[in-house]
């Protein structure tokens, strides 16, 4: 997830466990195939065999339009170390389907098969280029013809997230429709996505869809241990301790104190690594409503945040102190 899911994120997500495999933020192919330089600053696991410290694999999803720079940016990927690359057919953001990437190419069926194809006949057979794709642009069925042309195209795999893009992150999700997809495309796994928000969903979700295989985004933010509880469902490693009850704020002030070490260490910028911790835990407050997020969002510093988390009292300018004022609650 773009902003979401850099360095820091994903190695504090997958050193607490319950994640088989990661896919990368999308890294932009347009003008020019990006430098390797570029490639190493998006993705510092390409200097560990494209592994996560704690040895998750991370995928490289790229997007734009051109099949031909694209091959090229899917091949110097695969010689950096990328476990084969994913493409990007589902991004919703109006100045990227502008500049002909993500969501727009699901108005272009054919397109979609020519790119899947250039791509695949450029990186070496034996690594996996897959396609990530909404169910259409403005309509559910356009899925069965876009599936039908990356598979022609010859995808390792498709992840669907099960709406369109004119939906943007709007409810419903339409697992359903991904099961009838599996069933009319024979010999491509699939990989079921889109709001996947507890483990009810992810039974539901599997139910509908028929999949084996599901990505979760930001339900795994918003729960850090329902992944575990997934994987254990699915027969995968997971901590058996883990088991999705709602988190204490107690309990993600150990979360986001082992982040911000983590983002700190990768990017020494307070007040970047305080934006992201503050998006991180407004994703649970949506989908949990943790009576506990206006105060965190008024708090300035880190180590307000902290102290906060850990149960402190921080008076800030918002209560008419200049001073922050740390107080333990009684
Ligand atoms: C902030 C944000 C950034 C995203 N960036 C990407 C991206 O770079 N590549 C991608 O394939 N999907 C991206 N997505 C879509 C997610 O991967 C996923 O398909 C979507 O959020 C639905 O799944 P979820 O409900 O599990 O989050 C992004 C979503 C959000 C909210």
């Amino acid at each position: 997830m773009e902003g979401v899911t850099d360095y820091p994120m994903r190695r504090f997500m997958t050193e607490r466990g319950g994640f088989t495999h990661c896919v990368s933020e999308f890294l932009r192919v347009s003008q020019e195939v990006p430098p390797r330089k570029t490639y190493r600053e998006f993705l510092p696991e390409l200097a560990t065999g494209s592994r996560t410290p704690s040895g998750t694999l991370v995928q490289l999803q790229l997007l734009g339009g051109d099949p031909e720079k694209l091959a090229e940016a899917a091949v110097r990927a695969c010689e950096m170390g990328s476990p084969g690359v994913d493409l990007n057919f589902g991004c919703p953001a109006p100045t990227v389907n502008r500049h002909d990437g993500g969501a727009t190419l699901l108005k272009h069926p054919s397109r979609i098969r020519t790119i899947v194809e250039t791509v695949r006949r450029a990186v070496p057979a034996h690594l996996p280029v897959s396609a990530k794709m909404r169910l259409g642009w403005d309509g559910i069925e356009a899925i069965f013809e876009n599936t039908g042309m990356a598979a022609e195209g010859g995808a390792s795999w498709i992840t669907i997230h099960a709406r369109t893009r004119m939906a943007a992150y709007q409810p419903p999700v339409f697992w359903s429709q991904i099961g009838k997809v599996r069933r009319a495309l024979d010999g491509v796994p699939l990989v079921a996505n889109g709001d996947i928000w507890s483990f009810e969903d992810f039974l539901k979700c599997r139910d509908e869809s028929g999949c084996e295989h599901f990505m979760m985004g930001r339900g795994a933010l918003a729960d850090p241990d329902l992944v575990h509880r997934v994987a254990r469902e699915l027969g995968l490693p997971a901590d058996p301790a883990r088991d999705s009850t709602p988190l204490t704020r107690e309990a993600w002030a150990m979360l986001v104190d082992r982040f911000i070490e983590i983002s700190l260490e990768y990017f020494p910028v307070q007040s970047a690594v305080l934006a992201r911790c503050k998006q991180w835990i407004r994703m649970a407050h949506r989908h949990r409503g943790l009576e506990w997020f206006d105060e965190v969002k008024r708090l300035e510093t880190l180590e307000e945040l902290q102290r906060y988390l850990r149960g402190a009292v921080v008076a800030g300018p918002a209560s008419g102190s200049t001073n922050v004022d740390v107080k333990k609650l009684s």
